[in-house]
């Protein structure tokens, strides 16, 4: 595989950004392109280290564009797919269902006809891989796992969407013989994780005193995994997942809501010099979120036994780890709540 151009899809987001970085350094013979459409989840300033890397080519368009896509396609001789551009956020979905069924739906659908085009049949040596989510297998109740073989049942928009995308992967598998890998991925947490999820939000409150919106009774229960345990999941699969197949990715490590934000309330207490309990004060109930997901919790043993992959470190380390990245990197916060990292953009590419 030395020499391979892969397309990165969604690369300035949360995790598309910590999986070009993870590329762009381990494989200096690669050729990293980074087509990303900057939409409010997208941030430059996620991959200022690698920036300036010489295997490593950014490209502000939309998935949804099929003329933009098909001439990255021919440009760079791309090879090689790792799809991660989507709409993400379940609360946004729920909002504007559209919005999801054209980036996630169509756009996925626009960037298999671009690689079916170009590969024009010709698959040796190439692999369209689709980063998607277990949200598509529905709610758990208090027992039991997704498997790879449970049953596709979403219950919001977003998670229908990208059902939707995941089975025009597989369709184009079928129909047209298409080289395709896919993994379901559980919760992700770490550092560049836009402050509207969970963990930045709450971290974000507490640094500033603000109310810490739980839903509903914060009953609900999701199964975190860090973001760099995902990067190295999706490098594992993308170049030892056999064609065809898809891999459930997720930590084995399950939170109720209400109990991680009590956890991170005091991990930010004793970081900050706070007297233990002061910040879990600040928790608030809000209105529940419409149709919220029970639980979600990933069997992950096929990944483990067939590929050897398995998450390096424990959730409290990486929560260790995730806040102190937040306090180092306050700036960040700040830039991403008030917008100013879109000059980021502006700055840096109209200049040159
Ligand atoms: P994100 O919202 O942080 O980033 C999405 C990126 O896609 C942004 O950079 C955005 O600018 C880009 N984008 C959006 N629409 C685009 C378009 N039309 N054309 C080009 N680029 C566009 O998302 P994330 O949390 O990093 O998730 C990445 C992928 O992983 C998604 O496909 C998501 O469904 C999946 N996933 C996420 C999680 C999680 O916990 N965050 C877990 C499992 C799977
Ligand atoms: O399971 C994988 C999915 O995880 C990904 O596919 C999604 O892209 C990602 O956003 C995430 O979805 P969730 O809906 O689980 O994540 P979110 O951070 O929005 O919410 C986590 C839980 O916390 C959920 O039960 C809702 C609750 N919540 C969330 C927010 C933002 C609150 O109680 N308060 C909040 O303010």
């Amino acid at each position: 595989m030395s020499g391979r151009s892969i397309l990165i899809t969604g690369g300035a987001g949360f995790i598309g950004s910590h999986v070009v970085r993870r590329f762009v350094r381990t494989y200096p013979q690669y050729r990293i392109v980074n087509l990303d459409l900057l939409t409010y989840a997208g941030n430059l300033e996620n991959l200022r280290d690698i920036e300036d890397a010489p295997n490593y080519t950014f490209i502000k368009a939309d998935i949804c564009d099929a003329e933009a896509v098909a001439k990255v396609f021919q440009e760079f001789a791309v090879d090689s797919v790792i799809h991660l551009a989507a709409e993400s956020h379940v609360d946004r979905s729920i909002t504007d269902p559209l919005a999801f069924v054209r980036t996630n739906v169509f756009g996925t659908v626009t960037l298999l006809n671009a690689a079916r085009e170009a590969w024009a049949g010709a698959f040796e040596g190439k692999r369209f891989y689709h980063v998607s989510t277990d949200e598509v297998y529905g709610s758990l109740h208090d027992d039991g796992f997704f498997t790879e073989e449970t049953p596709y049942d979403p219950q919001s928009p977003y998670s229908a969407s990208k059902a939707a995308s995941d089975h025009f992967v597989r369709a184009y598998g079928n129909t047209y013989g298409l080289p395709f890998v896919l993994s379901n991925c559980s919760n992700n947490y770490g550092s560049h994780h836009f402050p509207e999820k969970l963990i930045p939000l709450m971290i974000n409150n507490i640094r500033q005193n603000k109310p810490l919106p739980v839903y509903g009774q914060g009953a609900n229960v999701r199964d975190w995994l860090w973001v760099e345990d995902h990067a190295a999941a999706i490098d594992t699969i993308f170049h030892r997942g056999v064609n065809g197949e898809t891999y459930n990715i997720g930590g084995h490590n399950e939170w109720k809501n209400i109990d991680l934000v009590k956890l991170l309330c005091a991990v930010m207490d004793r970081k900050l010099g706070r007297a233990e309990g002061t910040s879990e004060q600040l928790i608030t109930y809000v209105k529940d979120r419409a149709g919220h997901d029970l639980r979600y919790a990933i069997d992950a043993s096929k990944i483990e036994r067939e590929l050897g992959w398995r998450p390096s470190i424990t959730f409290e380390e990486g929560l260790e780890r995730t806040v102190d990245w937040y306090l180092a990197n306050t700036e960040w916060l700040d830039h991403v709540t008030s917008g100013a990292y879109r000059d980021y953009y502006e700055n840096q590419y109209t200049a040159r």
